[in-house]
């Protein structure tokens, strides 16, 4: 029988994990939870998704928006094995007592703080740490991203010291009324909070981060600076991220010379929403310099973290100890499976 998933918060990441979920052979979707009557929420019954209130305030005010309501929260929770929490920043922990109360095991996302599960995942990194967890946390979107390229980056070598800067984009498209719409603001006071989030995952790694606000929704971009212990070659990167799944190389002499041109390439593969799971590193900003390296990529901050709650949903309901197969299971349900990609070699950290 499918492990049934509760998504709670239908937004720019949940709509798109309870796809995902859905997608899948081994689990299915068992509803969603919000509390707007949003045509937006809506889609989620054209998908015959079940759809519940968080609170009998939400429940009347969805019925008299014209959605169909299937019950309550605590009967959304008693249709579910587990609950991926995607709610604002603020409000999932808010939620939390009710998992508890229920016994349902919880996923929440990177908006929120490590020490709320004391466990935060990434898959290539430490999906076999998961197994049968009841807590655990999915990175946000600019930390999965760098745990997927340090763990792929590390095959080539000891790295002694990464920096990253971090340029993010202003608001996702949807928050109409976030900016900067025309500035760029830094993060200010020294080190952003990506590098030591990234050591939530990979303790032992040594990276820093600065990071800047830009005005733009697409993606975020990252230019990476790695100093790794031995001198090493150009070859051994590209090699290293052609064997990574959920990393692809782009090529701004193929003409994708921005993160526009690298989503709208998604868009014509016709990704469901022009969705990019994967990293885009651009192979021509690869440079090495002895034991220096440096490099591009962009991340699809709506996408990037969806496949991860997935593996976090097999890994927590111990649907597939092995993270091999249980990494390729969530790829080839996406439609995103790499077959020269190494996928043996993850997620035992
Ligand atoms: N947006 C991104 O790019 C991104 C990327 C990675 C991770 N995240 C993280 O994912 C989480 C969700 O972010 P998001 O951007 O999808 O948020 P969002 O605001 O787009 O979606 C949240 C949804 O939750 C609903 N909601 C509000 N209160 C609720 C309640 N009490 N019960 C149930 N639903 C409720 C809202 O109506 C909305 O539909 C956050 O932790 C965020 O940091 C976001």
């Amino acid at each position: 029988m499918s492990a049934r998933v509760l998504v709670v918060g239908y937004g720019v990441v949940g709509k798109r994990v309870a796809d995902a979920i859905q997608a899948q052979s081994d689990m299915r979707l068992a509803g969603i939870v919000d509390v707007v009557p949003s045509a937006l929420v809506g889609i989620a019954l054209e998908r015959r998704y079940p759809v519940f209130a968080a609170t009998a305030e939400a429940a009347e005010k969805m019925t008299k928006g014209g959605l169909r309501v299937e019950g309550d929260f605590d009967a959304a929770l008693r249709a579910a094995d587990l609950v991926v929490d995607t709610s604002p920043e603020g409000v999932t922990a808010k939620n939390l007592p009710a998992y508890e109360r229920a016994k349902k095991p919880f996923i929440i996302n990177g908006g929120e703080k490590h020490s709320v599960t004391g466990f935060s995942f990434s898959s290539f990194a430490n999906y076999t740490r998961a197994l049968g967890k009841t807590g655990t946390r999915v990175v946000s979107c600019n930390t999965t991203s760098l745990c997927r390229m340090m763990i792929a980056l590390r095959t080539v070598g000891a790295i002694d010291d990464a920096f990253v800067s971090v340029v993010r984009r202003g608001a996702d498209p949807v928050r109409t009324s976030s900016g900067p719409i025309n500035a760029i603001e830094p993060v200010l006071g020294g080190f952003s909070h990506h590098a030591p989030d990234v050591n939530t995952v990979i303790p032992e790694l040594k990276i820093a981060s600065l990071a800047v606000k830009v005005s733009s929704t697409l993606s975020h971009v990252h230019m990476l600076r790695l100093q790794f212990h031995k001198a090493i070659d150009r070859d051994a990167i590209v090699e290293a991220l052609n064997a990574t799944p959920r990393i692809v190389l782009v090529s701004g002499a193929k003409g994708l010379v921005s993160n526009a041109h690298v989503l709208e390439l998604h868009r014509d593969r016709l990704r469901p929403r022009g969705d990019m799971w994967e990293v885009g590193v651009w192979e021509d900003s690869i440079l090495v310099d002895d034991r220096t390296a440096v490099l591009t990529y962009c991340v699809h901050m709506e996408a990037v973290a969806v496949p991860e709650n997935v593996d976090a949903v097999r890994a927590m309901l111990r649907l597939d100890a092995d993270p091999a197969t249980a990494i390729a299971a969530t790829d080839k349900a996406l439609g995103m499976f790499q077959p020269n990609a190494n996928y043996r070699s993850l997620g035992h950290g």
